[in-house]
């Protein structure tokens, strides 16, 4: 048999290694682990993606215009700025492998997004992690100075999994003007609409000023479409017709194109929606920190606890307790905005547990 792809011999796949509800041996009643919204769907979708059921024996548009058109629309670009894709971590894997390959770097900040090393790896070039400050923030000019002659892309994440920090506009302006033009930032904005309380209409300015920037986006979280796969990218069109290139083909299904256009139309919607889960943030961060627990100011749908060593079994404590939060082993644990009776489950466990053993 053929030998795989070098670069993959160290990566896993994806959470290989997670059973849905049961964590460590105990039974998970909330999962508040993967930053996924505990809403349905906006209302308009739910009303209206029933439209498209009856065409399911068909093949979808293999390039979702329809889907690709109003994104353009809404961001004030045009269609050849804009790549749709299965998820904003399938549009980054295509990303990826239309630019990199064997002997390429990409440099990320570590803690990160937990697919960007596997999508590295998948691409078959190697991943260049430099550490967050301990504000949680983008270390901008270490990865400044980790960009080499073999880096290909930089990815960097606003605001940022598992931190919740934001990059500074005017840090990211100077960063994007210091790169060499061999290097493509690609800017994760996974969480945006968190943070701006809603998608603001035209793109961010960063697009026309820097000609070597892709914003990456996604259906998943604010829209409450994580089950539907749906994201995409807008930047150069060479850039975005080489990231066409490297699509699954259909990998966008015609209820996701669907799903996604409607959302758009639903603004309203969408905002209210938005307030009411910055306010559950807001109460669990106070929760927490009652609880004298170290919290970082998030500006997404979760939280981030510094406990450095104590990460592990902290996310323990919860998981029995029944409630599934995420660890990054020796750096903290991110709880995802949830249900107010996931966080009283949680907060109330902890309260426990502090009393027992002290805080952590
Ligand atoms: C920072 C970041 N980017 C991208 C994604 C991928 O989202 P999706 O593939 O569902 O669009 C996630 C999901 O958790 C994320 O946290």
């Amino acid at each position: 048999m053929s030998e795989a792809r070098s670069t993959l011999h160290d990566v896993r796949a994806y959470r290989e290694e997670e059973s849905s509800n049961a964590e460590g041996g105990s039974r998970i009643t909330f999962d508040l682990s993967s930053n996924e919204l505990v809403l349905p769907p906006l209302p308009t979708v739910l009303a209206g993606i029933e439209e498209g059921l009856p065409r399911l024996a068909r093949y979808p548009d293999p390039a979702a215009r329809d889907l690709t058109r109003e994104i353009a629309r809404h961001l004030c670009l045009s269609d050849d700025e804009v790549a749709v894709g299965p998820g904003s971590a399938g549009v980054l894997q295509q990303i990826l492998l239309a630019l990199c390959g064997k002997g390429d770097e990409v440099v990320y900040a570590w803690p990160g997004f937990d697919a960007y090393p596997l999508l590295v790896a998948v691409s078959g070039a190697m991943g260049v992690r430099v550490p967050l400050t301990v504000s949680g923030d983008h270390d901008l000019d270490e990865i400044r100075t980790r960009v080499s002659e073999r880096t290909r892309v930089v990815i960097l994440c606003s605001p940022h999994n598992p931190t919740g920090t934001v990059i500074d506009h005017g840090e990211l302006h100077n960063f994007l003007c210091s790169l060499p033009d061999h290097v493509v930032t690609v800017l994760d904005e996974a969480y945006v609409e968190f943070d701006r309380g809603g998608d603001p209409p035209g793109m961010p300015q960063v697009l026309r000023e820097h000609r070597n920037t892709v914003v990456l986006r996604t259906f998943s979280k604010a829209y409450g479409l994580a089950g539907l796969r749906v994201g995409y990218a807008a930047g150069p069109r060479q850039v975005i017709a080489t990231v066409r290139k490297t699509a699954i083909p259909f990998g966008v299904t015609r209820l996701a194109e669907r799903a996604a256009m409607l959302s758009l139309r639903s603004e309203g919607e969408l905002r209210e929606r938005l307030a009411a889960v910055a306010a559950a943030r807001e109460e669990l961060t106070a929760g927490l920190r009652e609880l004298r627990l170290p919290v970082l100011p998030s500006r997404a749908n979760f939280v981030w606890l510094p406990l450095a060593s104590a990460a592990e079994s902290f996310a323990r404590a919860a998981a029995t307790a029944g409630v599934k939060i995420r660890a990054c082993p020796g750096h903290g644990v991110r709880i995802s905005v949830g249900e107010a009776e996931a966080h009283r489950t949680l907060l109330a466990a902890l309260g426990r547990r502090n009393s027992r053993v002290g805080i952590l």
